[in-house]
């Protein structure tokens, strides 16, 4: 199963200056929960972000200009690689595209699922989630969090388009 994985704003907002512009206790639980023995694909900068691989997992980093090779960490030149490296040398892991904007819109149509934090807010943002037609989805709300600034968990499945699909 190939996933993308990603919170994003009313606005849609991902980022800003390089981080996750809001702190929200729990919210990366489904994150850990989802990606935990599986593989993370991830771009140079939100790399750069975190600083290290994420522990219990596989982390391959997409890049043209950097290096960063670690216990369960490799480093491949474009997200088509990434993905063929997964599936040769992880069979059986699940993938997730866990962005930034690049990998976002460049594997949106390679994911069977997106697993989406819907973040209520309304903020300032210099990295956005790209629009995609939600038609193409069947959208399930698996969890609702209230709080100073609530969150939902929501899960986009790709619909089939062959024959007896529900698309029919
Ligand atoms: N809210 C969320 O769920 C979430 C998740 C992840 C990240 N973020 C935020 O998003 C922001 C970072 O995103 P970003 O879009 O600026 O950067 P990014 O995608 O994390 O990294 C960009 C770099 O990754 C490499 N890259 C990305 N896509 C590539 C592709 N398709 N082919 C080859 N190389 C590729 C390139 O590295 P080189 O320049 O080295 O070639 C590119 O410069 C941060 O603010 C971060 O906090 C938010």
């Amino acid at each position: 199963m190939i996933g993308l994985i990603v919170a994003y704003t009313n606005n849609r907002v991902i980022g800003n200056n390089g981080k996750i512009p809001w702190r929200i206790k729990g919210e990366q639980r489904r994150f850990k929960e989802l990606t935990t023995g599986n593989v993370v694909i991830i771009g140079r900068r939100s790399y750069d972000e975190i600083g290290h691989p994420l522990p219990n997992r596989f982390t391959i980093v997409v890049s043209r200009t950097a290096k960063y090779e670690a216990e369960n960490c490799v480093t491949v030149k474009s997200l088509k690689e990434a993905i063929e490296y997964a599936q040769k040398n992880r069979p059986g892991e699940n993938i997730y595209l866990s962005g930034g904007a690049g990998i976002y819109s460049e594997g949106l149509n390679m994911a069977d699922k997106l697993f989406v934090t819907e973040v209520d807010l309304d903020i300032d943002g210099d990295t956005f989630f790209p629009k995609f037609d939600e038609s193409l989805y069947e959208k399930t709300i698996d969890e609702h969090v209230d709080g100073e600034i609530p969150y939902t968990y929501v899960t986009f499945t790709k619909k089939k388009t062959e024959e007896g699909s529900f698309d029919e």
